[in-house]
């Protein structure tokens, strides 16, 4: 949900902005602008890409070592040059960008347009810069505190940085809800949503925390919060490697991603699986061992791929720790005044950690007393600082906007807590848990496998190309991978998919069914074999197209269906993270075939940071 950056220091700033708002783009992609100083204050903008915005910048010669950048996914008003960032204040002095969404903007600017001011946007952005030129004309103060003054007047959400024509050697950032952190480099600073920006540069990074605002200078930087407290910055070091962050030989950084999982995987159960021992450690949550002993009931919140994830997490953590376990939308439990009990723990799971509408419910679940834990990917992300305790997903960043590695992560870890649980609670016996840990450990050669269906996956993805509609169908823990891999059709090849538990097929959706329907079969199941069959049949009679996935030789799945891939045999806690990969390598080549922007879909953003 937009990306900003923002540079001061002795280099150029023109191509650390450039290059900075394309790791951003993932974020939002429907514009972009900057602003620089350069003999006055400068600003381009465009509707489109980065790209588009870059050939705009060739023409024009830019020494300017500071400046501001915006990419966009827009929220208030449609995508174009007039409603791209930077935006800037009535006197053309000063410049901003935005990412977030002021609330109240609509008061703030009708109140501002009684006092004579033009707006040249639709944007909530540009009310935010009239009102603090407006708060510094009033007061006389400097832009530091005039900003913070202003800021008491606005409810929402926000990440900003400004620079000043009056005051060249300065940047002037705050945040609340929004990220933000600061790159600290040798005689220059870099600001940014997200820390992909400036890992090229510097590895030191402050992340500035909600109601701060900060000055970055040449020399220094200086935070103060929003009732003028000055506050000591905390720098980190990041643990982030430039090569991340790229391609690495693959055409998208989805299908890179595809590919880690294998590699991922074994990051994320490095120092917590130990087979030998039959133990798992999860040293994040470790000090809450007594609490989730005696948990009475577990409840996740998440948006997404992170709630599919929470749904298969449901079905583990029940099975094997028998702790009861509802998993909610985020974006529903913070309006629906949610039954929070004393022994209950709620688990907020991210991969961005980031996303608003789950930093609110973990917000209200600890406003109701509970203690939050987070599975999380992004280190130092705002969910990581919101909860409790947690665990991270350590699979590495993820850049295609549809969710793959970050989704096998988080599995990972829901599999890795429910053993851990019932290694508390000694739910399982000691052999059966040691088996599950071995089978765990295993999971990467497993995953190493099942992604040899690629040749396989991309023929039926040819046969996929005119598809309209598909339905994914699954039982037990295949139903949330039906899910998922509906998702992933959807958002990233644009055919309309839905998941649906198989056998609530005959409650409605069958009623789809007929030769130019395709219906994807999660088949894995041992346990549900037989069911499935007859949901199969039931599609193959109402002549729809089957796809199945099976996870042994598919036998009479294989006779009654059009096509059948194959995934590892492996332990049944195991399937769901090896039956989403034929699906998200499906998603995956119907887009390409398709022309579709694989890792930009249209309409989507990376980190939903507004609600
Ligand atoms: C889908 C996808 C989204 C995210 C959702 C939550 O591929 O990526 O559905 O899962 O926006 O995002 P996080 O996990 O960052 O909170």
């Amino acid at each position: 949900m937009c990306g900003i950056v923002g540079y001061i220091g002795n280099r150029e700033a023109f191509p650390v902005l450039i290059n900075g708002l394309r790791r951003l783009e993932y974020r939002g992609y429907d514009s972009a602008g900057i602003a620089f100083l350069d003999d006055g204050l400068k600003v381009v903008k465009k509707s489109g890409k980065v790209a588009v915005l870059e050939a705009a910048c060739n023409n024009i010669k830019i020494a300017s070592r500071i400046g501001i950048a915006h990419t966009r996914w827009a929220t208030h008003g449609s995508p174009s040059d007039a409603n791209a960032h930077p935006h800037i204040s009535p006197n053309g002095k000063l410049a901003i960008v935005h990412n977030g969404i002021i609330e109240n903007y609509a008061s703030l600017k009708t109140a501002l347009l009684s006092k004579g001011h033009v707006f040249t946007s639709e944007t909530d952005t540009e009310v935010l810069i009239h009102l603090i030129e407006e708060v510094q004309e009033r007061t006389g103060l400097d832009l530091a505190e005039s900003v913070r003054l202003a800021l008491h007047n606005v409810t929402g959400a926000y990440a900003i940085v400004i620079i000043d024509e009056d005051n060249p050697g300065r940047l002037i950032a705050a945040r609340k809800g929004s990220p933000l952190v600061i790159g600290v480099g040798k005689n220059e600073y870099f600001v940014a949503s997200d820390a992909t920006p400036l890992i090229e540069y510097t590895k030191n990074i402050v992340y500035l925390n909600d109601n701060e605002i900060a000055c970055v200078a040449y020399d220094g930087i200086s935070i103060f919060n929003l009732d003028n407290i000055p506050q000591v910055p905390f720098v980190q070091e990041l643990e982030m490697e430039i090569e991340m962050l790229e391609k690495g030989g693959y055409n998208h950084f989805m299908l890179k991603e595809i590919h880690e999982q294998a590699k991922s995987i074994r990051e994320c159960m490095r120092g917590r699986v130990y087979p030998e021992q039959g133990k798992i450690a999860l040293g994040g949550i470790a000090s809450f061992d007594g609490l989730l002993k005696n948990a009475e009931r577990i409840v996740i919140v998440a948006c997404g791929t992170s709630w599919h994830a929470g749904l298969i997490g449901e079905y583990l953590i029940e099975k094997y720790a028998r702790i009861p376990v509802e998993v909610e939308y985020a974006s529903e439990f913070r309006y629906r005044d949610p039954v929070i009990r004393s022994n209950d723990l709620v688990i907020a799971i991210s991969q961005s950690g980031e996303t608003a509408d789950t930093l609110s419910a973990i917000d209200l679940a600890k406003k109701m007393g509970a203690v939050v834990l987070g599975i999380c990917n992004v280190v130092g992300s705002s969910v990581s600082r919101a909860t409790d305790g947690g665990i991270y997903t350590h699979v590495g960043p993820e850049v295609g906007v549809a969710s793959t590695k970050a989704f096998s992560g988080q599995v990972t870890v829901l599999t890795m807590l429910a053993l851990y649980l019932a290694q508390l609670k000694e739910t399982l016996s000691k052999e059966e848990r040691s088996n599950c840990i071995h089978s765990l450990w295993k999971l990467p050669e497993f995953v190493e496998e099942a992604l040899k269906c690629e040749d396989q996956v991309q023929r039926i993805a040819y046969g996929m190309l005119r598809s309209r509609n598909c339905i994914y169908l699954g039982r037990g823990c295949a139903f949330p991978v039906a899910l998922e891999g509906a998702l992933k059709l959807k958002e990233i090849s644009y055919i309309h998919a839905e998941g649906y538990p198989a056998a609530e097929m005959k409650h409605g959706p069958i009623a789809l069914i007929d030769e130019e329907m395709t219906v994807i079969f999660i088949a894995t199941n041992h346990s549900y074999h037989e069911k499935i069959i007859n949901n199969i049949q039931e599609v193959r009679a109402r002549k729809g197209k089957v796809i199945a996935i099976v996870s042994n030789a598919g036998g009479e799945v294989a006779a009654l269906s059009d096509e059948v891939v194959q995934i590892p045999h492996s332990d049944e806690f195991l399937l769901p993270i090896l039956a989403a990969i034929p699906l998200q390598l499906l998603a995956y080549h119907v887009a390409l075939i398709r022309g579709c922007n694989v890792d930009q879909p249209r309409n989507l953003a990376k980190s939903v940071t507004v609600e």
